[in-house]
């Protein structure tokens, strides 16, 4: 099996080839995405959400972020595993974010690390690209900055924003990034930015004009019926058949149905 390396999605890029891009934060889930052949796992810091119980992404740890990463990185024999690096963990202090990047490599055998913001975190980003660590960018809807947005809402609507986007864009190509996701924002921006870039660009909520797509897995097959961003394509109904699977047991349990003879020693 041939891994997927950042020469590889560029390669991609260069021939038009879309790339595809699921979280995960466990073996189970991982090594089923591995096999189908999706080219990158990206241990989200959404675990908080999706894994914990947290409102927002704020709360994970980065000892937490690791556990998750190890887990995906051991199931995985194909894809590019990349984790986020957690809020507090690099912002405003490039020792502190090198040290976070090098526990993550170090304890996870990942490919990669993931970092939200443009020029704030330039000096973050730069020190742990100097130590080889491959760092994928992260703009648009941020969520680690959830309380100065105060929304989760789309965004660089306006002309200032798009501006500062494009930029910060442009700034984490030349500072050397190998990839960057672009959260919910504009169509028409988004594809501005994977066309004025060579790196890839991979979209949630950002249309079709880029270079690849990232979902959130549970989100994608339908295990949380609440949760219905207009991105979102469910690819399965999970939560129904997870609901009708428990229900079968528990009745099949009360009435003594299971276990029967064959599955009995
Ligand atoms: O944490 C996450 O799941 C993410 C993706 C939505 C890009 O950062
Ligand atoms: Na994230």
């Amino acid at each position: 099996i041939k891994k997927i390396t950042i020469q590889r999605l560029h390669e991609m890029k260069r021939q038009g080839e879309k790339m595809s891009m699921l979280t995960a934060y466990d073996y189970t889930m991982a090594r089923i995405l591995d096999e189908a052949g999706v080219e990158i796992l990206l241990v989200g810091d959404s675990a908080a959400n999706v894994m914990a119980g947290y409102e927002t992404t704020l709360p994970i740890s980065l000892d937490h972020m690791i556990y998750y990463g190890a887990s995906v990185a051991r199931a995985c024999k194909r894809a590019m595993v990349i984790v986020d690096l957690p809020f507090g963990t690099y912002q405003g202090d490039p020792e502190t974010a090198i040290r976070s990047a090098v526990r993550v490599m170090k304890e996870t055998s990942s490919h990669g690390i993931k970092i939200e913001g443009g020029a704030e975190i330039e000096e973050s980003v730069k020190k742990i690209l100097s130590a080889g660590i491959p760092v994928m960018g992260h703009l648009g809807l941020t969520p680690q900055s959830i309380n100065k947005f105060g929304t989760f809402s789309v965004r660089a609507k306006e002309e200032a924003e798009a501006n500062k986007l494009i930029s910060d864009a442009k700034l984490l190509e030349e500072l050397g990034c190998f990839a960057i996701v672009l959260e919910k924002v504009p169509a028409t921006l988004a594809k501005t930015v994977a066309e004025q870039l060579t790196i890839p660009i991979i979209g949630i909520g950002a249309g079709a004009g880029v270079d690849g797509q990232v979902l959130v897995v549970q989100d994608m097959m339908g295990m949380n019926k609440d949760f219905k961003p207009k991105f979102l394509r469910r690819y399965a109904d999970l939560q129904t058949i997870m609901t009708e699977a428990a229900a079968n047991y528990i009745n099949d349990v009360k009435s003594g149905d299971f276990p029967n003879q064959d599955e009995s020693y």
